[in-house]
């Protein structure tokens, strides 16, 4: 059985004292909790800390911020605060609180209650434990539903069976850290969670709380083992009918993080990196699918544009690309005209011949400035007019196919077939 001991950096661990003896000196009670204190178990600190205060935990944060020189942001309607404390990091402050749903799916209610509570009202035994910061019992650990044995034993649990009721969101949570830690979702929680995932409560979660879960999905550092389980989970069509994980997404699913580091590489940035994984979902490409999807999930503009050429250029674009007397130039008529997004998912999706075909590809037109512009038209005295689209484009294609060795022949191919 693994054992858990933790190691609190000095710089944290002469903060934590400093919050525990503020919250003392007010006459209230603050404790390290949640994500923060997991990953310490896991000796993988993170720079940002939850802090719980029995108490007041907006005036807390106001003072705390006045005393280390920091910025507050407050979110008083859950009475969260974030101190942003410079040279170190964030601290997330709330006010100890249990919390009640009146209906699922819908943000909660909160009144403040003890730390107990506050524990209870959490998604996950790892989650709910705190370490106390008072003076007297400075790092206590307290562990009321055995978050520490869950860990050692591998097990995501909840606290109790409306959990994934109450909030559905804790399904892609659940799903995310299964996979961040390489544990298992112990059988009763998933007995729990599938129950809420066949009785529709998805339904409930607004589209803005279901993206930004997707979203964090594609942050993780493993984004396809979280996608499998959703699918195995039989999750995604409960987002919306359009998404599920089809037998040959599920091939490109391991290759997309291969084909995000190359576009990087070869300085191709993609803007919208997770959309490349969200194509992966698309398990139906129909115009009313994708325009009922991008409805659902709220996507902004630049989403549904990559989700809609996604939609119309996958597979029968790979088709077209795999043609034997596919020349660099035919395919930069196909691909130009996609998001890079696009152009990463389709590379991840082609067979290995047509991969190979599509990196050199990317590599040889990538950086390659036209040879050509107007004024070169200009200065030759060819009249301006609807035939220098014409011509730029055929001078465009020959020195991409390799007609032309420079520019110079390119110029002379101009001359020849248009200067009289
Ligand atoms: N929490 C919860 N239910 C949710 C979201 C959050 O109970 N739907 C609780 C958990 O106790 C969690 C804490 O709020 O630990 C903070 O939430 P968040 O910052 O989203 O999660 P972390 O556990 O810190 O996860 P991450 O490492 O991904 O930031």
């Amino acid at each position: 059985m693994k054992t858990y001991r933790f190691v609190i950096p000095p710089k944290t661990q002469s903060l934590l004292k400093r919050i525990g003896r503020l919250a003392d000196e007010r006459g209230e009670a603050a404790y390290a909790v949640g994500g923060f204190v997991r990953d310490l178990f896991l000796k993988r600190p993170g720079v940002d800390i939850d802090i719980t205060v029995e108490g007041d935990g907006v005036t807390f944060a106001e003072e705390l911020a006045r005393r280390t020189g920091s910025e507050v942001e407050a979110f008083s309607r859950f009475g969260t605060s974030i101190v942003v404390i410079p040279g170190f990091g964030k601290v997330d402050v709330v006010t100890a609180r249990t919390e009640s749903y009146e209906s699922p799916g819908a943000l909660p209610s909160v009144k403040k209650g003890g730390i107990l509570q506050d524990l209870y009202r959490r998604d996950f035994t790892v989650n709910a434990m705190a370490l106390s910061l008072s003076p007297g019992y400075f790092l206590r650990l307290l562990d009321p539903f055995g978050g520490l044995e869950d860990l050692r034993k591998g097990r995501i649990r909840a606290l109790h069976e409306k959990s994934f009721v109450d909030d559905p969101t804790r399904i892609f949570r659940a799903v995310r850290f299964e996979q961040r830690f390489r544990k298992r979702i112990e059988e009763k929680t998933q007995r729990w969670l599938l129950a809420s995932v066949k009785g529709r409560f998805i339904d409930r979660v607004s589209g803005e709380r279901l993206r930004n879960e997707l979203r964090l999905i594609f942050l993780e550092p493993y984004p396809e083992r979280a996608v499998r389980r959703l699918d195995e989970l039989g999750v995604l069509p409960h987002i919306h009918p359009a998404l599920g994980v089809s037998a040959s997404s599920k091939k490109a699913l391991p290759r997309i993080a291969d084909c995000i580091r190359f576009f990087q590489k070869n300085k191709m940035p993609l803007e919208e990196e997770r959309m490349a994984w969200f194509q992966a979902l698309l398990s139906a490409r129909g115009e009313g699918d994708v325009e009922g999807l991008c409805k659902r999930l709220m996507l902004s503009r630049t989403e549904q544009k990559i989700v809609a050429q996604s939609a119309k250029a996958y597979p029968a674009l790979l088709k077209e690309l795999a043609k034997e007397e596919s020349t660099v130039s035919r395919m930069y008529r196909l691909l130009c005209p996609l998001r890079p997004e696009v152009q990463c998912f389709l590379m991840a999706s082609a067979p290995p011949p047509l991969r190979a075909k599509m990196a050199r590809y990317f590599t040889k037109v990538q950086g390659s400035v036209p040879w050509l512009r107007g004024r070169d038209l200009q200065a030759l005295g060819i009249p301006p007019g609807f035939r220098y689209s014409f011509i730029l484009l055929e001078a465009l294609n020959g020195q991409l196919d390799g007609k032309f060795k420079n520019r110079r022949e390119a110029l002379e191919w101009v001359k020849k077939s248009f200067v009289s």
